[in-house]
Order: structure tokens, then sequence, then C-alpha cells
């Protein structure tokens, strides 16, 4: 099945068809830095220009766009002040439908006070302020304002633990943290304050915390925190943008891996701005008056590039959303289309089931005409969901733009371009222009059609992840190890995938030990690393489950300690998920657990996950286990889980 855009709809769009992306595609391969250097030239708004395209001498530390300056705020506002000034950057709805719009005008002036408050506080170029967060308008002020003075933020998702915003806070050395008293979600005020006072109860770094109202419950006010509200009716709304480097950082973002802690992803300035830009425009056919909604939440990548970074800089309006889309009922999201004339609508594959589970014909009831492209992005897209989306919310006109990236890539990289690309169910289709992905074996040899391989891009590009934070062996580690090319160690996502015969790409999902769960990355050790903590647990694995909402749940074989425990499933999972609750938060809770008498591990005592993943999928084992410690564990492990 293959659904093509409609000519009509594209016929004045940048990529108008899939002539024009392979002319843009050659482009890159005769000429890659040069072409590189050209849309950086138009795109970006230097203070003074780079002198040279592309640094390979430290791979794989490449550097972009040397010499250049510029500032990323200035990127996102003030260049559109001459012609956007009474332009709405952002529309804001909360949770209760109340909404606040803002022009681009007043987030200049917004931003300026912000970036001046900060620096009344002592914030410098460098340092490291976290934005512990929720869906409100001074969270989008509080990254830029970070961008404007040269402030490295780090924001971190509202759902994590204390212990977990501590180690984050920890890891950066964070000077300053923004958060606010809590917000509300389905009508109901709930807290973040208390959650930043106990994260900071013993950290030194932190100087001050800036705490803003949003739902005026009571907090504890210690001599560390300031209000935002009182404190920003002092500030000038002028605040000169800092002079940054392209390669400075423009903010770190913590996501999780296969081994160890989380990882602080470290992006720079102008490349990552860049690809903001580009992707925004030409995947999701950016027009002058365009509404533009992606539901993300700031605390993930998707919500940096496509609420805030890439659709500023386009000088798009953005809909920033407070609340869920189940409040106060299942149309909650279609009315919202309808009420704003979304133009483009992003979401992840969880919420699209969830959304078609609620009501399948909720859809039929709004005036969805003003779509013109839908998104996806997160987690493998199921052919039912994307079906249902198509036909229900795009009314078989839109085309969805399945978009394949990650925390490191900055920006899109494996989508079709909505204006150009014929669509397959499923698929994320083709490379951008200038992006080099491949599936290949370990030695670098492309996969056959309908073999799988690893997912890897051969060649740097401006938005990818130029570090771990403090820990740059890690980021050669994590990305430069596994595969090569023409024996350059190349970048490995961490993704298998495949080709189909037309060579359209087809991502099958993480082949390291992370789980996706709800689009949510989630490392299988940092959970096991919690559970093993749990006084009633000798040993556990952590595996994904098919969930047909979440995509993956999260499953755990547990290994009691005393052979002659008696602590039942529900008492030990509850333990786990008050301890994992704690540590990490809500998101990475444990849905089932077996308890079985060991894990199956080779004579030198390594785990074979992936026939623990397989018992949990229930499928056949097909792989080796006679070099197993005890084969006879993997079938009594299967009679436990099939119960
Ligand atoms: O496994 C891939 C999956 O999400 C991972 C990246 O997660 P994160 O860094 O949190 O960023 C999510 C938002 C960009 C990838 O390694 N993933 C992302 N997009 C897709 C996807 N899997 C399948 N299809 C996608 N479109």
């Amino acid at each position: 099945m293959i659904f093509y855009p409609d000519r009509k709809i594209f016929k004045n769009s940048r990529i108008k068809n899939m002539c024009e992306y392979r002319n843009l595609v050659e482009d890159f391969k005769e000429d890659y830095e040069g072409t590189w250097a050209k849309y950086a030239r138009i795109k970006l708004d230097w203070i003074r220009p780079f002198t040279k395209t592309l640094d390979e001498s430290n791979a794989p530390f490449y550097k972009w766009f040397i010499g250049g300056k510029l500032n990323a705020s200035v990127q996102c506002i003030d260049r559109h002040l001459k012609d956007k000034k009474n332009k709405t950057a952002i529309i804001w709805e909360a949770d209760d439908g109340s909404r606040k719009f803002v022009t681009y005008l007043e987030l200049h002036k917004e931003v300026n006070r912000f970036a001046n408050l900060l620096k009344s506080l002592g914030v410098k170029k460098g340092d490291r302020v976290v934005i512990y967060m929720p869906m409100i308008l001074e969270a989008a002020y509080a990254m830029l304002a970070c961008a404007r003075i040269g402030a490295i933020h780090s924001v971190v998702f509202g759902g994590f633990s204390a212990d977990a915003l501590k180690d984050r806070i920890l890891d950066a050395q964070a000077k300053v943290v923004i958060t606010a008293d809590g917000a509300f979600r389905k009508g109901k005020a709930y807290m973040l304050k208390p959650v930043v006072d106990e994260a900071i109860k013993d950290v030194e770094c932190v100087e001050k915390v800036v705490v803003v109202e949003r739902n005026g419950e009571d907090i504890n006010w210690t001599n560390r925190d300031v209000s935002y509200e009182e404190l920003i009716k002092l500030q000038s709304s002028k605040c000169d943008p800092e002079i940054m480097d392209s390669e400075d950082p423009l903010f770190l973002l913590y996501t999780s891996g296969s081994t160890g802690k989380p990882k602080g992803v470290q992006h720079s300035t102008a490349g990552y701005m860049l690809w903001a830009q580009m992707t925004m425009e030409n995947v999701f056919d950016l027009r002058d008056n365009d509404t533009f909604w992606c539901t993300a939440d700031i605390g993930w990548i998707t919500g940096h590039t496509y609420i805030i970074y890439g659709p500023l800089a386009a000088g798009a309006t953005t809909l920033m959303f407070e609340g869920v889309f189940t409040y106060p009922d299942a149309g909650r999201a279609w009315r919202m289309v309808e009420e704003y004339q979304v133009n483009q609508f992003y979401t992840a594959p969880t919420a699209i089931r969830l959304l078609h589970k609620l009501g399948a014909d909720e859809p039929k009831k709004y005036d969805l005409a003003s779509l013109r492209v839908l998104g996806t992005v997160g987690e493998p897209i199921d052919p039912e969901a994307w079906m249902w989306y198509y036909e229900e919310v795009g009314q078989g006109k839109c085309p969805i733009v399945d978009t394949w990236w990650q925390t490191e890539t900055g920006g899109h990289m494996i989508t079709p371009i909505a204006s150009a690309t014929p669509i397959k169910p499923a698929s994320a289709t083709f490379p951008l222009p200038g992006i080099f992905a491949e599936i290949i074996d370990e030695e670098g040899n492309k996969v056959k059609p309908n073999e799988k391989g690893l997912l890897c891009i051969t060649k740097p590009w401006p938005s990818m992840i130029r570090t771990i934070w403090n820990d740059p062996q890690r980021f050669v580690n994590s990305y430069f190890s596994t595969a090569k090319k023409d024996g350059k160690a190349v970048y490995f996502s961490g993704d298998g995938a495949i080709y189909d015969e037309d060579g359209y790409i087809f991502i099958t999902g993480r082949v390291d030990d992370v789980i996706n769960v709800s689009g949510h990355r989630l490392g299988t050790a940092e959970i096991e690393a919690v559970i093993k903590k749990v006084d009633l647990v000798a040993e556990n694995a952590v595996v994904g489950k098919p969930d047909e909402i979440k995509g993956e749940s999260i499953f755990a074989y547990i290994v009691l300690k005393g052979e002659d425990n008696l602590a039942t499933e529900v008492e030990v999972l509850q333990k786990i998920n008050e301890a994992i609750s704690k540590e990490i938060g809500n998101i990475a809770k444990v849905d089932s657990i077996a308890i079985v008498p060991a894990l199956p591990k080779t004579r030198s005592g390594k785990i074979m996950r992936r026939i623990l993943r397989s018992i949990a999928k229930g499928e056949e084992i097909t792989q080796d286990i006679s070099t197993l410690e005890d084969p006879s564990i993997v079938e009594k492990i299967q009679n436990i889980v099939k119960g």
C-alpha cells in the first residue's frame, strides 16, 4: 500500500516531488560541506560568519561552522520582529481550557526580562540551569532566556522523581534551578516545588531556585528560593544577546542508555539551530500562516526541537498544551485542532493508539479541515493505528510523516517529506537530504532487503550530539564503537531496521537494552539497579513486553532472596514500584513480574537477555540454549510466565 501526496495541495511547497528530493540528495553527495555551508549561510542569522564548515580532525568529536558567532534566541525571536512582531508566536492552552496568545514582540520582552532576572542571580555564559517545569509559558521563556545569556539549560521532565532530578542537577553542577509551585492535570493541582526541595536538600552547587507561581498552592520557601513574580517586575525588557560560538553548547538533555546512569547529551548552538529550522520547514511543509501543534512535553527532545526552537526559528505559531488528551473528554485534541485551526499535528503512536481506543469516531464530530500534515514520533507505529490516523484524523488527505530521530540527533533524520514522499504505513521512508543513514552489518556492508541490520549514520551532520557531558569516553563507547564503514567508526543509533524491496526503511526498534514505553526511553540497567536494592530481591532482569497502548510495557524477572521466600507477586511488585517511583519516577514503573527460581545465564555468568525478551513476548525460543549453565531453566521460566 502506498499513498501519494496530493499534488494540488503541495504544488507550491519547498520540495514538491521525489525528483526535487533526489536532486537535493545529490547536492549533498557531490559537495557535502559546500551544501551544508550554503544552507547555514541562508538560514542562520550570523553575528560573524563562519570560516570553515566542518572540522573532522578530532573525530568523532566533530565541529561545525568554525568561527561563526550567533545567538539562538535571536534566531528564534529578534530577527522576526521586523515583519512578524504582532504575529502569534505561542498559543498556550491550560488544563482548564483557558488560553493565552503571545506575539513575537511580547515573547521578546518576556525572554529579555527573564534573561535579566537570571543575570541578576549571577548566571553567566556557560553556567548550567536546570528547568523542572510544567507545560507553561514560563518554561518556554526560561529556555530562551538561558539561550539569550549563553547559559546551558538542562530541562528535566516533570515526571522524574527527586532522586532522578538530583542526579541530573549534580551531574551538570547546576547553579540555578527554575521550577513552579506545581500545575494542573485533569482539573487537579499537582506539585513540583516539594520535589525540588527534596532533590537539593544536600546539594551545594545550586545557589538559587526560581519559583514560578502556577497553581497557588502552599509551598515551603527556603532562603535559596526566589519568587519569579516578584523579581520579574524589576527587570528591564532589554537584554543584549550574548555572542555565542557555533560550537558553544546550547543545552544538555539527559537520556537513558543501555548501561549506567542517564547521559547528558550535549548539543551545539549553530548546527542544532540550523537543523531544527530546516526540518521544521521541509518535513512539515511549514507555510507562513500555519499553526503547528507538537504534543510532546518540553522535557523531551521532541519538545525542545518542535515546540520551541524549530517553530520559533521558522517564525511559525506554535501551540503549547498544559493538559492531557483525555480531559475533560476524548474529544479534547480534536476540539483544539478545530478551534486553533491547526495545520500540522505531531504526536506519538502511544497517543494515537489511546485516542483511537477512547473514541474512534470522535474526530468525526469536529471540523478538522485545517489539518494538512500529520506526524508521529518516538516509537514504531503499527499499521492499524497508522490507518486510523490517516483515514479518520487526516480524512485521507494528510500525509503522515513518521519521523525517526533521537535525542542525540537533534532533529529528524529518516522521515517522509510531507509534500514529496509517497508513504507506506509504518515506514519512516528515506533519509533526509544531507543525512547519510544506512542499514548495515557490523563490517559496514549494506544489508539486503528484508534483512535486519544496524541503523547507522555514516557521515557527521550539523545537529549531532557533540559529547556526553563530563564523559567524552562514554560518548565514543556509546555511539562510535559498534559499527564501521570503510574502516572508519560510524554513528550507531542503537536501533535495528530493514529495507523493503523498494528501499523503504522500517525501524524495528532498539537492539540494545533500552526499552521504549509510550515513546519514553528507559534503560533496563537503570531500572534493574533500583530493583536490586529492594531487600526481597536477590537478582533481577528487566525487559520490554509488547503493549497494546504503550508500545512496550516493563516486565521484570525476579529471583527472591532465600529459597523458602513466600512473598507474592503482588507484594513484590508493590515494593519494587515504590522504589522505582522514588528513584526514577512513575514513568519507569514495572507493569508485571514473574518470580523465577533463577535467570538464564551462560557459564561465564552473563544473563541471556534475548531469551528473556522472547519469553516475555511469548515467542518461540530459537537461540541455542545449550551453552547455558542450566538449560532446563528456560522451560521452567516459560511455564511460570504462561501461568
Ligand atoms: O528507538 C527509536 C525510537 O525512539 C528512540 C529515540 O528516543 P529519544 O531519544 O527519547 O527520542 C524520541 C523522540 C525523537 C529511537 O532510538 N524512535 C524514535 N522515532 C521513531 C522511533 N522508532 C520508530 N519509529 C520512529 N519514528
